[in-house]
């Protein structure tokens, strides 16, 4: 292994000379140069259509009417037909995609439709297992919102309908199909950060839509929400317009902070290093600020403990979530090893390398000098500690990355990243710091054959 790292490192630092070199004959391949970083841009070559494909929507709130805009803008796409159980909703939908649409409450009359291809599942939590099952096995593909599923049970069961249906199946989270994540995961591979020992990321946050307290329509009544079709398949209540419309704080629906947003963290770090996941998981938080009824913590950390594979080290991960951030207001993924450390978005990698100067000591060079090594005090050129690899202007987004890969998938037969096996991968250890937090102990997995193990 070690062999493999040495010529890992090797490639790296020869291809980087080779781009640098690029940069002397005057190649465009370099945005900056200065004498401590360099700046190189990220390209993405454009796609073209070919065969038609019709999309529904089901779920058209917030983020599935995003995904709909985004699928739109890649070519041969075209929406037919959206289901939501709130009549606000379809309503605005047919504002947007005009009136002939058809719309329906019943995620089933979507599936019977013989003109749908593929459907986008961009409802709570709870019901993406469900859905995504039946679409396949009604034929459809499948764009699900992550997390793919509810609770670590209901994993399975998406594996198997994908397994037997062949229908392309991915999971949304969409930083895995982006520039900035395929080239953290290149760089690794070439050995850029030297041994990888070491992952954090973190989602911080101080807004009350940021803190999941969404507005509620005023005209929301039992009339126009389906609500008991919403909680049909979880504990039977009174219509509550919190519940329906800020589904996030309550355990029946959400996910918590590690479903929304661990979930994100883990699939960009699992997609970079190829790895299936933690074996133990475990969580600390509370609620701090935001007692507005909910559930779930609004503080949340999680340390999680990566066993040694065929595609990596063992590796600590540490991941943070808080709603009650006053300063950072953002969101990141970092990963360290032994020889430096890069900083991943979905649009640029900063990649910091450890300054390998040597000492300056008098003692260490009278030593040297003593044991016939003079150390040169001539001043030498020194390679950048820092490099930055940004998304080229124009760049349309991990968001529509995602869509082409999902479309090309359905198109040429092909095969997805964030597949069912995938997303139960980055789920479940999610998922899984949600019991950790509730039953106040570390949690074991055996991410190779996804399953809990019970000591
Ligand atoms: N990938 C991302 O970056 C990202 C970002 C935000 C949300 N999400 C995910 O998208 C999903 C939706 O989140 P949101 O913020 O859009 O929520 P939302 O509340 O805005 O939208 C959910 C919609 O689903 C509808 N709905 C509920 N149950 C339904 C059912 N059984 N059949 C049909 N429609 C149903 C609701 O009426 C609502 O309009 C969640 O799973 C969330 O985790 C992903």
């Amino acid at each position: 292994m070690e062999k493999n790292k040495a010529s890992s490192r090797r490639k790296f630092l020869r291809s980087f000379a080779t781009t640098a070199a690029a940069v002397t004959v005057g190649s465009n391949v370099f945005a900056t140069e200065n004498k401590s970083s360099f700046v190189e841009q990220l390209k993405r070559k454009a796609t073209a259509a070919n065969d038609n494909i019709n999309i529904a929507l089901i779920g058209a709130g917030g983020m599935g009417t995003q995904d709909t805009l985004t699928a739109l803008k890649v070519p041969g796409i075209k929406l037919v037909a959206i289901c939501d159980l709130y009549d606000g909703r379809l309503e605005e939908a047919k504002k947007k995609w005009g009136a002939d649409l058809f719309t329906t409450r019943s995620y089933k009359e979507i599936l019977n439709r013989k003109d749908v291809d593929a459907v986008i599942v961009g409802t709570p939590d709870h019901w993406h297992q469900q859905i995504s099952v039946d679409a396949m096995r009604a034929g459809k593909h499948v764009y699900c919102e992550k997390p793919m599923v509810h609770g670590v049970s209901e994993g399975p069961a998406v594996i198997k309908a994908q397994t037997d249906t062949g229908k392309i199946f991915q999971v949304g989270s969409q930083g895995v199909s982006s520039l900035g994540n395929e080239k953290a995961k290149q760089l690794l591979k070439d050995g850029a950060i030297g041994t990888l020992n070491y992952a954090e990321g973190f989602w911080a946050r101080h807004s009350p839509t940021g803190a999941w307290q969404y507005p509620i329509p005023a005209d929301a009544s039992p009339a126009n929400v389906d609500w008991e079709t919403f909680i049909s398949n979880t504990k039977k209540r009174p219509f509550d317009a919190m519940r329906f419309f800020r589904w996030r704080n309550y355990q029946d629906y959400g996910t918590g902070m590690a479903g929304d947003l661990f979930v994100h963290l883990f699939s960009s770090l699992h997609f970079i290093t190829n790895s299936f996941g933690p074996n133990k998981i475990y969580s600390a938080g509370g609620l701090r600020y935001w007692k507005d009824g909910r559930e779930v913590p609004d503080v949340l950390l999680g340390t999680f403990d990566y066993p040694q594979s065929q595609a990596h080290p063992p590796f600590n991960l540490s991941l943070r979530c808080n709603f009650v951030d006053g300063t950072s207001g953002t969101t990141y993924l970092k990963l360290v090893g032994s020889e430096g450390s890069m900083d991943v978005t979905w649009d640029s990698v900063t990649l910091k390398r450890n300054k390998t100067t040597e000492s300056d000591d008098p003692f260490f060079i009278d030593q040297m000098k003593k044991a016939g090594t003079p150390v040169s005090d001539r001043k030498r050129i020194l390679p950048p500690e820092e490099y930055t690899f940004e998304a080229e202007k124009g760049y349309l987004g991990g968001p529509y990355d995602h869509f082409v890969n999902f479309f090309n998938a359905i198109r040429n037969g092909g095969k997805v990243t964030e597949d069912a096996v995938f997303g139960y991968r980055a789920a479940a250890p999610a998922l899984l710091c949600n019991d950790s937090y509730n039953q106040d102990k570390a949690i074991l997995w055996n991410p190779e054959k996804m399953q809990i193990v019970n000591k």
